[in-house]
């Protein structure tokens, strides 16, 4: 890895020279000079189709960036993660999430001690779990069989299972109903719960920690919740709840029985879980053998990023692209746009995995940036943000790069709505990339005050994802790229993508702050005036209630 900070470095330099060449240029120049930029600009792998030739790159660009990538090290910190080296210093912890998803009979040594065989132990255990909740052979404390499942956690301990849940529900047991309860508001149990038996209802409690206040809190209730309807039995827990974490201390003080607890290990960071024990609800859903081929899909994309030259090498294609609109064009976000229904939550997922990964300040050898990291990653399934959003991208003022997404197949043929959806994604990467110029609206008969107002100057930025359908394997491949663009996008930026120091301060003062709203006296408020007055308020509006 280079010592040299990265704005002083050649590379940085070099792309900094070459952007002030090239930003001028428009797509539409870039398109007309080479008549083979649609083929050329593209990668595959895995059965996932790469169109980045709608960037504001050029050959040249690309080679830069991927000069950048060479003098940062990132083959280097690739090799790291994958050997278990604690590249997360600040915890001094290794980041394995590529060992949940290793083949039986690979070898990855944390401390000393192979960790795949233990990996797998945990499969096979979650997966004879897993097959006797869908058979009916695990009963609730009164012999009835499971029909909800409910998880309850919070972060990644329930974006990626319900992001996996919706994105794989065509796959998944339609006899169970599956809930996830996150939020530590009252009307998120409430609306979960409303209407269930709970005689027939399993609760996941998964934390990681065990210790986190919204999963403690709601696992609290539910845990009432089951006694009030199950006549009070504290026999009904360990037919009820079953617990997803690293905490066997804690679970058992809750009182889950710790034979069904599945485990996970500290080198699994939260937002990189979903194909840990914390897919436990995943799995319930789609059998363990649908799990299984999401996990091979992970693998295959981990193989794809470990092994693949960079200039074939999706992840790092997409990561370099990236760190080009966010530190050499000012980009600030990155709209993920998936075509796809099941796809609803994945943008929601991305925002834990790019966000808390790569929303850093400080570099790994602990000075403070000059440039930007981590983009506001957000967006909506296709066609619905075209009915809303999309205005401010194609004629905003703001740059932001958009990564559509696409399948050849639909899982639902309904007459011609697969062709309808698929012309708008290459309808919307046109229309961002090309525009519509003054020319070409005033040819369409357009009033002349009119003219300035239909003008679309395009150059805006896109990538184009296909793949064939959504199923298991498609979507581990899918999530592993992203975690890997993650990754590189870290690695260039010199920042530690696994820890996750800033939701803590908040936490500590919500625990200085609730005793202050439920004492029955008037508390002592030594905050900064504003929180003492609303603090104030609230508790006369609480009264009120
Ligand atoms: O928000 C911080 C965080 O630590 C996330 O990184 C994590 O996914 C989430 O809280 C939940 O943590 P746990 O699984 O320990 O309850």
């Amino acid at each position: 890895m280079s010592t040299t900070s990265l704005t002083q470095s050649p590379a940085w330099k070099a792309l900094q020279d070459h952007h002030r060449e090239i930003s001028g240029m428009h797509l539409r120049d870039l398109f007309a000079a080479d008549p083979r930029r649609g083929e050329e600009f593209t990668a595959e792998a895995d059965g996932l189709f790469l169109d980045y030739s709608k960037n504001r790159v050029t050959a040249e660009t690309m080679r830069l960036l991927f000069a950048l990538a060479e003098e940062r090290g990132l083959r280097g910190r690739i090799d790291a993660m994958f050997r278990g080296d604690k590249i997360n210093i600040t915890e001094g912890r290794a980041v394995l999430h590529v060992a949940l998803r290793a083949p039986k009979g690979a070898s990855i040594v944390v401390d000393g001690k192979d960790v795949v065989p233990e990996v797998h132990e945990v499969l096979d255990k979650m997966a004879a779990f897993a097959d006797r909740v869908r058979s009916g052979a695990w009963l609730g404390h009164t012999g009835e069989k499971i029909r909800n499942v409910i998880n309850i956690g919070i972060g990644g301990s329930d974006l990626g299972p319900v992001m996996a849940y919706e994105a794989l529900k065509f796959y998944s047991d339609r006899s169970i109903r599956f809930q996830f309860v996150s939020n530590v508001d009252s009307d998120d149990f409430a609306e979960a719960t409303r209407g269930l038996d709970p005689a027939e209802t399993l609760f996941i409690i998964s934390s990681k920690t065990f210790t986190t206040l919204e999963t403690m809190t709601n696992a609290h209730s539910a845990r009432e919740w089951v006694l009030a309807g199950l006549g009070g039995d504290e026999a009904a827990i360990a037919k009820h709840f079953v617990a997803v974490s690293t905490n066997a201390e804690k679970v058992s003080e809750f009182g889950i029985d710790t034979a069904n607890m599945f485990g996970f290990w500290d080198w699994v960071g939260g937002r990189y879980s979903m194909d840990s024990a914390i897919g436990l609800s995943t799995m319930v859903a789609i059998g363990p053998d649908n799990f299984r081929e999401m996990l091979a899909g992970f693998h295959d994309m981990d193989e794809h990023f470990r092994t693949a030259p960079a200039e074939k090498n999706l992840p790092v294609i997409m990561g370099l692209l990236s760190v080009w609109y966010d530190d050499f064009f000012g980009a600030q976000t990155v709209a993920v746009l998936p075509y796809e229904q099941y796809l609803k939550r994945f943008p929601a997922y991305l925002q834990q995995l790019t966000m808390e990964s790569n929303g850093k300040s400080i570099t790994l050898d602990g000075h403070h940036v000059d440039y930007n990291t981590g983009a506001v990653y957000w967006g909506e399934p296709g066609t619905n943000g075209q009915h809303s959003f999309y205005q401010l991208i194609h004629q905003g003022t703001r740059l932001i790069p958009c990564d559509f997404i696409g399948f050849g197949r639909t899982l639902n043929p309904l007459g011609r709505h697969h062709d309808i959806l698929m012309a708008n994604v290459f309808a919307q990467a046109e229309a961002l990339a090309f525009g519509k110029t003054a020319e070409q609206v005033r040819a369409e008969g357009t009033p002349e005050a009119l003219v300035p107002h239909r003008v679309f100057e395009g150059n805006r930025p896109s990538n184009v994802l296909l793949a064939e359908v959504i199923d298991p394997r498609t979507l581990g491949r899918l999530v592993a790229l992203y975690e890997h663009i993650v990754f590189t996008q870290g690695a260039v930026w010199n920042i530690n993508s696994f820890d996750q120091w800033g939701v803590e301060l908040g936490k500590v003062l919500a625990q200085r702050i609730i005793p202050e709203l439920e004492s029955k006296e008037a508390p002592d408020l030594k905050h900064d005036s504003s929180t003492n007055a609303l603090i104030t308020r609230y508790r006369k509006l609480r009264v009120g209630g």
